[in-house]
């Protein structure tokens, strides 16, 4: 066996994460790694890299028990991770090169003189490999979209002797057609005997990809069997412990009024662009990365110029300088980058779920009504069940998928009119994912409109009542009822796009 955990344990103080995880992972295999938000996957993958110390029990590789004192001890045995929070390891001011190399540059370029050429030139060719020509790779880190920078970061896993790969929820970022190379990629590493760890919620991926599936439930494996041998209702059924009947709880909410009316909006890298959104209805918004949907809510929501056209909510016209603009219009705006502008990393569970609502809270003196906040914020974090251990930890003590609820909960409080969501479901686990569709049905029968922007077709076709297409900055096609599919959906954003 490449891997094998025996009766691994890890809690953090009171929190028994781990309890006892035992699975073995061979050689050119895929092992999908799933549960629910905070059954602790991703502090598996960090014991198993050396980023945690288990309390208890051993990680055996290839037959030798191994304490990695950090990840740099797990590298050198051919053990890489991309993290779920993979930007944490990337350093924006270096080039693509430099951080594909950071690690063993001097080794391989040169102690004293790098040279800076065949570097460029290796890490050109790892991107070729991945299919990911397109990256220039003396472009600066942060100048690229999420999706590139998590190429990157696989193209340093690949980069050198790779013996066992943790991918934790690798597609997050990833669209359709991205996601596609990244499956090859996996195969294609899978077939020249690499170990794979997948860590992910979606089904449709796991089921296409794995060779085997363990879920962890309660710190424990709740189920450890051959994709083969199983099917999605009941690997649903492991993971939260009882059958799951209905994922799109999708309620008929839209009503004839128009709340949200764009014209001839033109930004960035969007033209032309007319919408009706009208209450109660969600409208989806499919297309590829890059064709301009995201920047088309972010101009929406005053966080990129709108160029030009014109902008109204319920018949009144809007201004949209700024994210305050947004605020007053009633308008608010779930972010698919809760890492860069979604959470403040430095602030409490709580502080960050009511940082929009401050102001309803706040009572003469400009002091903060605690705990009204208090109520508010704990009402709501129920409701979406955010699992945390108390309203005052450290929001990046959150597990993925909570963080997601939390930044999903900051914006519910709000009382908006209308929603901007890009992403909204993005590594949150199948219970809570119907969590949030069931708020979204709350928020549209109370005549919120909603776009939805999702490259979770199953989740856009479901959710939405209509939806456009986007293709290089322009609608290129609606549809609803019947029309509607994910085929179609495809169809329209890939068309000239291959
Ligand atoms: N450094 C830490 N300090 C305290 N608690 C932590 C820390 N890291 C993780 N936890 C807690 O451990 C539990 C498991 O978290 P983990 O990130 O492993 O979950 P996960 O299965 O990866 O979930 P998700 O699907 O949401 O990514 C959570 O309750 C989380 O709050
Ligand atoms: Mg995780």
């Amino acid at each position: 066996m490449r891997l094998r955990l025996q009766d691994v344990t890890k809690s953090f103080g009171e929190n028994s994460v781990l309890r006892g995880v035992t699975f073995e992972v061979g050689p050119g295999e895929v092992v999908a790694l799933a549960g629910e938000n905070g059954a602790g996957k991703s502090t598996l993958t960090r014991v198993i890299s050396g980023a945690h110390q288990p309390d208890a029990g051993q990680v055996v590789i290839d037959g030798e028990p191994v304490t990695f004192k950090n990840p740099q001890g797990a590298m050198a045995r051919g053990i890489e991770v991309i993290y779920q929070e993979f930007r944490q390891n990337l350093f924006p001011h270096l080039s693509v090169a430099e951080n594909i190399h950071v690690l063993d540059r001097e080794r391989r370029f040169g102690r004293l003189l790098v040279s800076r050429k065949r570097m460029a030139e290796e890490a050109r060719s790892t991107l070729a490999a991945l299919g990911m020509d397109g990256i220039d790779v003396l472009a600066p880190v942060g100048t690229l979209g999420v999706a590139e920078q998590q190429m990157v970061e696989i193209a340093k896993a690949t980069s050198h002797e790779l013996r066992l790969l943790i991918l934790d929820e690798p597609t997050a970022a990833l669209d359709e057609r991205e996601s596609e190379q990244l499956f090859e990629q996996v195969r294609r590493l899978r077939d020249e005997g690499v170990s794979i760890v997948y860590i992910s919620h979606r089904l449709d991926e796991i089921f296409e990809l794995a060779d085997r599936i363990v879920v962890l439930r309660d710190g424990l494996v709740a189920l450890d069997t051959p994709i083969a041998e199983t099917g999605p209702a009941q690997v649903v059924a492991a993971m939260v412990g009882n059958a799951v009947d209905d994922f799109y709880p999708k309620e008929r909410n839209a009503r004839e009024e128009v709340v949200l009316r764009v014209r001839g909006g033109s930004g960035t890298v969007f033209q032309g662009v007319d919408l009706d959104v009208r209450a109660g209805e969600v409208l989806g918004i499919g297309g590829v990365v890059g064709c301009g949907r995201s920047s088309l809510l972010r101009a929406l929501f005053g966080l990129e110029p709108l160029a030009s056209g014109t902008v109204e909510v319920d018949g009144a016209p809007v201004r949209l300088r700024n994210i305050r603009d947004a605020i007053a219009a009633r308008i608010a705006y779930v972010t698919p980058d809760r890492q860069a502008e979604g959470l403040c990393p430095d602030l409490s569970v709580e502080a960050n779920v009511s940082l929009a609502t401050l102001r309803m809270h706040t009572g003469p003196g400009d002091l903060v009504r605690r705990t009204r906040e208090r109520e508010a914020t704990g009402e709501v974090m129920s409701r979406l069940r955010v699992r945390t251990a108390s309203p005052e930890s450290a929001v990046t003590s959150l597990s993925g998928g909570n963080q997601q609820k939390a930044l999903f909960a900051k914006w519910v409080l709000t009382g908006p009119r209308v929603l901007l969501m890009d992403e909204p479901t993005r590594g949150v686990d199948v219970g809570a994912k119907t969590e949030i569709y069931r708020i979204i049905n709350q928020l549209t029968a109370d005549g919120v409109a909603v776009v939805l922007v999702s490259s979770d077709l199953p989740e856009l076709v479901a959710m939405s009542d209509r939806a456009v297409v986007m293709r290089q900055g322009r609608l290129v096609a609606e549809m609803a009822g019947d029309q509607l599919s994910e085929q179609s959906v495809l169809e329209h954003a890939l068309v000239g796009a291959a």
